[in-house]
């Protein structure tokens, strides 16, 4: 399935894909919860759950959207389906401004795009038979399918697994994955354009979570659906993803095709993250020696750190870092990056050599060894695909390349002024 990936695909940011059409973008986009109090409820402040995005998804492609808790996922993937107003910035789908549109207006885009939840415990009406649920969009749209709802609900359920024979039954009669694929079939009711799927298989056990993953990578392949899929399981999003958006308290800090981001990830955040990331193929398990633990919790949304919002937790970080907000600049064809002092690449700001005096504490290298051993969905999902992890890299790919930068203690990449206090 990723050699599938890989054809569908071309360079990031070029435009230059068979299939690189942009289905929907992103600009400026913004999200700030008032924070009120006292008598009048006054507003005394903000969340900041997101704070200036700029992506754009091509269709038939699949975004993953990563980050730590609460670096606003779900508040951008609520933006894009328009479940949430946003504060500022727009949202353009098929390249038309759908960033404030009233309800009347989103009806028609409704049918266009759909949204998978986490939960598939409580996003199902426990009330409500599969029959009804899955024929909701239906009736919500004035839509009779060919052949009648009830027909076009029962392949549904067929398309997803599940036997079209329940259609009587109701959400608690099925497990965890059963009630996803029904979530699945419901999203898929309408022949939508766009799924914004919002961690997808976290609630699920992990051998379910494989079946989940597949079924959704063939639904896009039979379908031509174009996915946005949010997780916080980078291996996850390793498995099904084409492109790859890394958030770090409200921010796109960097953005890049997969097998980019991880052989050579060019943020400190994306290279911490990548370090915990557990490598399918045993016989390259020994490639790797050390990974990076980031140091402290992910500062307030209310009240992010001033310049570089990772400033607080990065091993690199100089005065500029602190200073001075890095912009998201494409530095390699397909890679866009925010940051002063890159991994993999030439020092942004070279003449800013004074570490700051958090960094040398920011992270810590930890062994292999003292990390649990995985079984992420997507580990066991290339298991029973077959797939043969690195398969569709190259005969030199090394996902884990980058952790044996600087951070991970290599001679090799010599840019940014954080190199000396990590190889202590
Ligand atoms: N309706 C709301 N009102 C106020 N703050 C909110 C609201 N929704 C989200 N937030 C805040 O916005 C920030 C981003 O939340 P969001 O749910 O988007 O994060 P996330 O990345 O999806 O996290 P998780 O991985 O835990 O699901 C958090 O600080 C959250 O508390
Ligand atoms: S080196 Fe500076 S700009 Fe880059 S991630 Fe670290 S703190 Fe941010
Ligand atoms: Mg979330």
């Amino acid at each position: 399935m990723s050699e599938n990936r890989e054809n569908r695909t071309g360079p990031v940011g070029s435009g230059e894909t068979a299939d690189g059409e942009i289905l929907l973008k992103v600009t400026g986009l913004q999200k700030h919860f008032p924070i009120r109090s006292g008598l009048l409820k006054r507003q005394t402040g903000a969340v900041r759950a997101v704070d200036g995005l700029d992506f754009e998804v091509r269709r038939g492609e699949t975004l993953g959207v990563v980050g730590e808790s609460g670096c606003g996922k779900s508040t951008m993937g609520r933006l894009i389906t328009r479940l949430l107003e946003p504060t500022g910035g727009t949202v353009e789908f098929e390249g038309k401004d759908i960033t404030h549109l009233g309800v009347g207006g989103m009806r028609p885009l409704r049918r266009d795009v759909q949204m998978i939840f986490q939960d598939p415990y409580s996003s199902l009406n426990p009330r409500h038979t599969i029959g009804t649920i899955v024929g909701a969009p239906f009736k919500l749209q004035g839509v009779t399918p060919e052949g009648g709802v009830k027909k076009e609900v029962q392949r549904l359920l067929e398309v997803v697994g599940l036997n079209p024979e329940h259609y009587n039954r109701y959400p608690h009669e099925f497990s965890g994955g059963q009630r996803q694929r029904i979530g699945i079939a419901r999203a898929l009711a309408l022949k939508p354009k766009l799924v914004v799927a919002d961690e997808p298989v976290s609630a699920l056990d992990v051998s379910i979570q494989a079946q989940v993953v597949n079924l959704l990578d063939d639904l896009q392949q039979e379908l031509g659906l174009t996915y946005v899929i949010i997780a916080h399981d980078l291996s996850v999003v390793r498995h099904v993803s084409d492109r790859i958006a890394v958030m770090y308290l409200g921010k796109i800090v960097e953005l890049a095709d997969r097998n980019s981001l991880y052989r050579s990830p060019m943020h400190p955040y994306t290279k911490a993250l990548m370090s915990a990331v557990p490598i399918p193929d045993p016989s390259r398990k020994s490639a790797k020696s050390e990974r990076i633990l980031l140091q402290g919790d992910v500062p307030s949304p209310i009240a992010p750190p001033s310049g570089c919002r990772f400033h607080t937790r990065c091993w690199k970080a100089t005065e500029v870092c602190r200073t001075t907000e890095p912009p998201l600049l494409e530095l390699r064809p397909g890679q866009r990056v925010a940051c002063h002092h890159p991994e993999n690449f030439e020092d942004q700001a070279p003449q800013d050599t004074v570490l700051l005096s958090g960094a040398k504490e920011a992270a810590e290298l930890v062994p292999d060894a003292v990390l649990e051993e995985s079984t992420s969905a997507a580990v066991v999902a290339e298991r029973e695909s077959g797939t043969e992890p690195g398969q569709d890299e190259g005969p030199d790919a090394d996902p884990d390349e980058g952790s044996e930068g600087s951070a991970g203690g290599s001679e090799g990449s010599g840019e940014g002024s954080g190199e000396a206090v990590t190889k202590e």
